[in-house]
């Protein structure tokens, strides 16, 4: 039987709640599986604490063209690593807020951010589904091998279109598959947690991003992760810089 929304939230939580707390008290970062060297730049990384660990596939920061006193949004924002390299992209006035559902992971990002001092930074509980964040309030989207964990990805690109500014830009790592899983595959809750059964194939992705009200959506790179049937990818999309320049169809109707 396939797994109900709950059991993936709940399995989910439970797999990056004991990570976190894994990261913040005991351990190196092979204990935790942070592949923070391998994904960014070491003169990026330079001084940052151990235990802002990466859980993620990729470094959208590398590829969102962040620009001075812009606002970032990034989803299941984690240990805080983006966040922290976000902020200084856009700088004082710019603005960082990181989403999260999973308490001990907002817990280990808000010491983080005490402990480098990243003023413009703030860690918001909420889930991707239903994003605590106002409509159009958005310069920049990132997520760092999150959303393949939603067990509602439309309610995510639909929630991430509303929250975009007109213009706006969405700059992701995820992981995809190359091909379609087996019933067993999907119904694996370690596997899910491992950000491999939730993954869609790309022209799925791609096809939902537009449906959600994406004027353009693309994948920028991919590479393979050894032999398995997943990848992990960039993807970008955009918001048409028109929308939001009328505020419905009769005030359009009026020409306002
Ligand atoms: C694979 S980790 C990635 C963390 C971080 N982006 C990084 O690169 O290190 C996934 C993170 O997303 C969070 N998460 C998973 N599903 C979520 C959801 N539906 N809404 C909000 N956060 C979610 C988890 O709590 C966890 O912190």
């Amino acid at each position: 039987m396939a797994r109900t929304a709950d059991e993936i939230k709940g399995a989910v939580k439970e797999f990056y709640g004991e990570r976190a707390v894994k990261a913040s008290s005991c351990c190196g970062p092979e204990d935790v599986n942070d592949y923070k060297e391998k994904l960014y730049l070491l003169d990026d990384i330079k001084g940052m604490p151990e235990t802002v660990a990466s859980f993620g596939c990729g470094n959208p920061t590398a590829i969102a063209g962040l620009k001075t006193s812009e606002t970032v949004l990034d989803l299941g924002s984690g240990a805080g690593l983006d966040c922290f390299l976000s902020a200084k992209a856009v700088g004082e006035t710019g603005r960082v807020i990181g989403l999260d559902m999973t308490d001990e992971m907002l817990a280990l990002a808000n010491k983080n951010r005490d402990e480098l001092g990243a003023k413009n930074v703030e860690f918001r509980k909420g889930e991707m589904e239903s994003m605590p964040i106002d409509d159009g309030t958005v310069d920049v989207i990132i997520s760092n091998c999150v959303i393949n964990l939603s067990p509602d990805k439309d309610a995510v690109f639909r929630e991430s279109h509303r929250v975009l500014k007109a213009g706006g830009r969405f700059h992701v790592s995820d992981v995809l598959l190359s091909r379609e899983l087996t019933e067993a595959e999907t119904n694996d809750l370690s596997l899910w947690a491992g950000c491999a059964s939730g993954a869609l194939l790309e022209d799925d992705y791609l096809a939902r991003m537009k449906a959600a009200g994406f004027a353009e959506a693309r994948i920028d790179s991919r590479s393979k992760i050894g032999s398995k049937p997943w990848f992990s990818a960039t993807i970008s999309a955009f918001k048409s810089a028109d929308e939001g320049s009328c505020c419905g169809p009769t005030c359009c109707s009026l020409g306002s």
